[in-house]
């Protein structure tokens, strides 16, 4: 199918950092999400490399501190990120990717947290 939309604003990806009603919320027993040190680090070095996404809710609550990396037709969803350590690695990734304009594999660090977000993955996209 041919695209009909084009945007002048593409990136080598897109994060999706989930603060919805349960990711980041200490409150309810969730671990901390360093959004403002994220922002922080994106504005310092990625603004357009690789696209920061704070979002409301992305639906798998029960994972636990979700983040959705988006990269052409590989999404990759990580769940049950616990430690600052965790996003620093994906701030890292993204700014070694930014670095030679390339998406590198990601970090050791963030492998055991990948899931699979949808029940069947055999589903084609067109209907
Ligand atoms: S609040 Fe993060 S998945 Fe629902």
């Amino acid at each position: 199918m041919p695209v009909k939309n084009v945007t002048r604003r593409k990136t080598l990806g897109q994060v999706v950092v989930c603060m919805g009603c349960c990711c980041g919320r200490t409150d309810k027993g969730h671990p901390d999400v360093p959004v403002d040190w994220l922002k922080s680090e994106w504005r310092r070095t990625l603004p357009k490399s690789i696209h920061l996404t704070v979002s409301g809710c992305l639906g798998p609550c029960d994972a636990s501190n979700v983040v959705l990396l988006l990269f052409g037709d590989n999404p990759v969803w990580l769940g049950g990120l616990t430690r600052f350590e965790h996003y620093q690695a994906i701030a890292d990734w993204a700014d070694a990717s930014r670095e030679i304009d390339s998406l590198l594999p990601l970090p050791a660090v963030l492998e055991p947290f990948r899931m699979e977000r949808f029940h069947n993955l055999e589903v084609p996209l067109e209907v």
